[in-house]
């Protein structure tokens, strides 16, 4: 395998009861890349996310992180390997402040052991990776309100300032402007640029918007049926008449037609 291939997975599949969601899908991510992988609802985006991140194991097949197995290495172990993850909704505390939320993800998921959380040392510490996140995020005026408060578009903010916060080396960003009003969306996804070449990381991106998607990434996987479909760069997947004939065209239509 090749230095360059961080994230490399090997016939990986799950299935749900007689459902195969994620069919042996063989993929290799090149480090500092932006890599997306498209497809209709039900393609198995999330649950090939799931795998990635250790969100839930797969039933057969292989995860490589840098050529190491990290196939049955739980969620909660994968961040501290340096993959980050999309947090849901739910995981924003609505009640406490922006800065307080991104200090808390950078102390729940950081590389430090648990014992060093009373110390004052690693508060201080946290509360600085903190205020770094919020700067690059572009949050500092929203930084002491609480989350509850903020616009949908901030909310998007917070929730990428949250992954960001234990420093990962790979960005798994499901939808990241889902519900966003589209003038929202530019500003959104040259952030996540941003991140991506000058933090020298490598992201993982699931996006419906075929703009976007045509636009930022480096290389696209499509994914149909739990399968892979084809795989290229924009210009060949654009040109791609599989792709073209099963949905391309369609999911054009989608993105114009609606935010998300
Ligand atoms: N926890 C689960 N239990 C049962 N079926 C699931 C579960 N998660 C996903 N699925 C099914 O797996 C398929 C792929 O879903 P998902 O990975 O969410 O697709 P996508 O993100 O591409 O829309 C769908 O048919 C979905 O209903
Ligand atoms: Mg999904």
């Amino acid at each position: 395998m090749a230095d360059s291939i961080i994230l490399e997975t090997k016939s990986l599949r799950r299935e749900f009861g007689a459902l195969v969601a994620v069919d042996n899908v063989s993929l290799q991510v090149e480090a500092g890349s932006l890599h997306s992988i498209i497809g209709p609802n039900g393609a198995g985006k999330t649950t090939f996310f799931n795998l990635l991140s250790g969100n839930i194991p797969p039933t057969s097949g292989k995860v490589l992180l840098r050529g190491k197995d990290i196939t049955n290495v739980p969620l909660y172990k994968t961040v501290h390997l340096g993959i980050g993850r999309s947090f849901q909704i739910t995981n924003i505390f609505p009640n406490l402040t922006v800065l307080e939320n991104i200090r808390l993800a950078a102390q729940a998921l950081g590389k430090d052991s648990f014992r060093l959380f009373r110390s004052h040392r690693a508060f201080t510490k946290y509360e600085a990776r903190a205020w770094e996140v919020i700067e690059q995020v572009g949050l500092m005026n929203e930084a002491l309100l609480p989350a509850r408060t903020l616009p949908h578009g901030a909310q998007r903010k917070l929730e990428l300032g949250m992954i960001l916060s234990p420093d990962p080396e790979i960005l798994l960003l499901d939808e990241p402007t889902a519900g966003m009003a589209s003038e929202q969306v530019p500003e959104l996804m040259a952030l996540i640029q941003k991140i991506q070449a000058k933090g020298n990381k490598t992201v993982m991106l699931v996006e419906h918007n075929m703009n976007v998607v045509m636009t930022v990434s480096d290389k696209i996987t499509v994914m149909h049926h739990g399968s892979v479909l084809a795989e290229g760069t924009p210009a060949e997947i654009s040109a791609d008449e599989t792709v073209q004939t099963a949905y391309l065209g369609h999911l054009y239509e989608d993105s114009a037609a609606s935010p998300q």
